[in-house]
């Protein structure tokens, strides 16, 4: 179903199929993905980026859009609520309601506490809901946590903060039974054991999925188990600030009713937050993967509230997003695509690079090949290269996509494009945010005391580039363990008389530095219209 200005080059691709699955392209030594990167990765485009003038990390660079949110106005002062009369009383306050937040919850109300999810959306409106290809966890014979974490390590550039590295990898496989004695319906071989696959720049097989959608099965499992215990969840209600107490502890959060904007004090001993990511803040005007509340959020809250950022600077762009047709620009087109077969290739036909490079090396590789090669497919909206998913059957047999990926097939089916007997067209799409709040292996940050982070919201676990699946599993992991020991830490929180100085004093700060931009934040919502934002 591609247009007449497309065939050519499709017929380029088909010609060269049955060869081109034979072909083994080499990977690239160390040096050539370095410069490549340097070269063509979004991360490392300066006049993308500008330097902090105020905040914790006050003369570090983010992206523009990043900074114009840490620095922009609060949405509120003191004076604007009435902190002494809160309306919701917990132990443990739980920031967004996604695969973290659900996951925190669980494991807060196992330990006791009273738990309360707020989110602005629904339960389960979160990135989690839109993962695809798997969870990694080295659980079979010729696989060890060591290398897992060597896997990760490397592919994030040695940037990783070992202690969080550490944790993920040896917390794997009991994530992965967790999830499955919860009821998550793991793809499995008829003998019981979980079918595993390799993801960009994994050594072994570590993949575990429900298909391709995975995330969608693990939040569908976690929302059930939070609804069922009856943990409250305030939905279509955004945080909009941090409390803090006197002593400059979190202790809870002003709320707003999304559609009332009406203003909500709920009082906590302890935070959690589990906001999740930011493709919706479109860095760089890149189309994204992400759900549509993804604003970065908690990284503003955090970063007013005192809260360290780490790697804030460093995004992750998926190497395949959907890039035609237009409709679904920008759609993940997950990478188990090619953890089964399927292989990149240019206009002319040609493999251009190892499918199976880590995420950013195979974003700057297929951008290079769009650019200055200027071997990319013109799509009518922009530039792609093929994913020649046919290729999928031919070396795994006849049914796989249907028995592997068939969302990825009902996705490309609704547009007319049957990815079993033609291949898809693909560009890098905006898809997670390898930087956050900057926390310790217990999930409290690194300097706001009783304020933990769990997600897509920390900064560190994974360096400066992210692994396939080790999302789904940080948010298990790490979900948990902050919802375990924040509940720990309300046992004995004192929280004095509550305070928003903080946001008072970031107006002064606004003013000494000179910033005179009239933004407020959080985003909370993209404004794809014309009119006002929230
Ligand atoms: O390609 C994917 O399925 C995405 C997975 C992830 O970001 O972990």
């Amino acid at each position: 179903m591609y247009p007449e200005r497309l065939q050519e080059s499709l017929r380029a691709v088909e010609a060269a199929r049955a060869e081109n699955i034979r072909f083994e392209p080499r990977r690239m030594t160390a040096q050539e993905k370095d410069e490549l990167l340097a070269a063509y990765h979004p991360d490392y485009k300066q006049d993308a980026y500008e330097t902090l003038k105020i905040g914790p990390n006050a003369g570090e660079k983010v992206l523009h859009e990043l900074a114009d949110m840490l620095q922009a106005h609060p949405r509120i002062h003191s004076g604007d609520v009435d902190l002494e009369h809160p309306d919701y009383d917990v132990d443990v306050l739980i920031l967004g309601g996604g695969g973290a937040g659900s996951s925190a919850a669980i494991e807060a109300d196992n330990a006791g506490a009273k738990a309360m999810i707020v989110t602005k959306l629904r339960i389960g409106d979160a990135n989690t809901m839109m993962a695809e290809g798997g969870i990694q966890a080295a659980d079979k014979p010729n696989d060890s946590p060591a290398i897992h974490f060597l896997d990760a390590y490397g592919g994030g550039h040695f940037a990783a903060k070992r202690d969080l590295l550490y944790k993920l990898v040896t917390e794997a496989p009991e994530a992965i039974r967790w999830l499955n004695d919860l009821g998550v319906e793991f793809d499995k071989a008829p003998d019981g054991t979980m079918i595993t696959t390799h993801g960009g720049g994994t050594s072994r097989k570590r993949m575990h999925a429900a298909k391709d959608y995975s995330g969608a099965e693990i939040m569908r499992t976690l929302r059930d188990e939070v609804l069922n215990r009856g943990i409250p969840v305030i939905d279509f209600t955004a945080a909009i600030e941090l409390i803090l107490d006197e002593g400059g502890r979190a202790a809870g959060a002003v709320l707003m009713n999304m559609e009332t904007r009406e203003l909500l004090v709920a009082r906590a001993k302890t935070v959690v937050i589990a906001t999740g990511g930011a493709g919706r803040m479109h860095y760089q005007g890149f189309p994204t993967s992400n759900h549509y509340g993804a604003t970065a959020d908690g990284l503003v809250l955090g970063y007013r509230a005192g809260a360290k950022l780490l790697y804030a600077d460093t995004l992750q762009y998926h190497p395949t997003g959907a890039a035609f047709p237009e409709q679904i620009f920008g759609a993940l087109v997950t990478e188990k695509v090619r953890s089964l077969g399927a292989k990149l290739i240019n206009r002319e036909g040609k493999v251009f690079m190892h499918p199976l490079e880590t995420r950013d090396v195979s974003a700057a590789s297929i951008i290079r090949e769009c650019t200055t090669r200027d071997l990319g497919v013109d799509t009518g909206s922009g530039k792609g290269v093929w994913l020649d998913t046919p290729m999928i059957e031919k070396i795994g047999g006849e049914g796989t996509i249907l028995a592997r990926i068939p969302a990825m097939h009902r996705m490309f089916a609704k547009y007319g494009i049957d990815i079993r007997f033609e291949p898809i067209l693909i560009y890098p799409t905006l898809h997670y945010q390898n930087g956050g709040l900057d926390i310790t292996p217990d999930g409290q940050t690194t300097n706001v005391e009783n304020l933990f982070v769990a997600g897509e919201a920390v900064g560190g676990i994974h360096g400066r580039n992210r692994l396939m699946g080790n999302s789904l599993l940080d948010i298990i992991v790490f979900g948990r363990s902050a919802g375990r020991n924040a509940a720990e830490k309300a046992r004995s929180a004192t929280p004095a008389r509550l305070t928003l100085s903080h946001a008072d004093r970031f107006e002064d700060l606004r003013r000494e530095a000179g910033i005179d931009s009239d933004l407020v934040s959080p985003k909370l919502l993209p404004n794809y219209t014309n009119r006002p934002s929230i």
